[in-house]
């Protein structure tokens, strides 16, 4: 089976990614791509981001949880709760198939040697919150393949662009 792994997320103008444990916009359309992308995928989220969904795995996803929370539980079959990148990559390694890297920041800055593929949501517009995209990821170490503009309507207050970006060959 194939591996790969992959990180996801949405960011505005100037990298803004959370608003306390929530994201700072309402995107149906973001939300949308979002849910076509990972469905039938596994996904690693920070502690915090997974609170902020209230503690509730997605539909036809399984999510892994990083916390250094020994003591962390959640009652569902379709999440688990990992301590370390280490334990996330060896659980990779048996499962196969795609791993989402889903946020939020502290999580995207420790898998950056690991993510092989980007997705990227830049919304056009600035919003207010408190939680950015980590300056220290190293972007340079990948290229644009593509990019797909979606226009803002009734639904979607802003334009967004999803770009996809691979790691450059070495
Ligand atoms: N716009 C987007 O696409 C997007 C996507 C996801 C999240 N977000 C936003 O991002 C914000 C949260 O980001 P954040 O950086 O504050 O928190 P986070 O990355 O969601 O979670 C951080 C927590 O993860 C655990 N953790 C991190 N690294 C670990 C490691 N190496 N080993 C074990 N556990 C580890 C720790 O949990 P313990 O404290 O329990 O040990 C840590 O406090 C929220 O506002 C959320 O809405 C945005």
């Amino acid at each position: 089976m194939t591996k790969k792994i992959v990180a996801i997320w949405a960011q505005d103008e100037n990298g803004l990614i959370g608003k306390g444990d929530r994201l700072p916009w309402y995107l149906p359309a973001d939300w949308a791509h979002f849910k076509e992308t990972t469905t039938g995928h596994t996904m690693v989220m920070g502690r915090i981001t997974f609170d902020g969904m209230g503690k509730r795995a997605l539909p036809n996803r399984h999510t892994l949880v990083l916390t250094t929370d020994k003591s962390y539980q959640v009652e569902s079959d379709r999440v688990t709760v990992l301590h370390g990148v280490e334990e996330v990559l060896d659980w990779h390694h048996q499962q196969g198939g795609t791993l989402f890297v889903l946020g939020g920041g502290q999580i995207f800055t420790a898998f950056a040697p690991y993510i092989e593929e980007l997705i990227v949501t830049d919304i056009q517009g600035q919003f207010e919150g408190d939680s950015f995209f980590p300056e220290t990821f190293p972007m340079e170490e990948f290229q644009l393949q593509s990019e797909q503009f979606r226009p803002k309507d009734e639904a979607n207050p802003v334009d967004f662009i999803i770009k996809n970006y691979k790691r450059r060959e070495k």
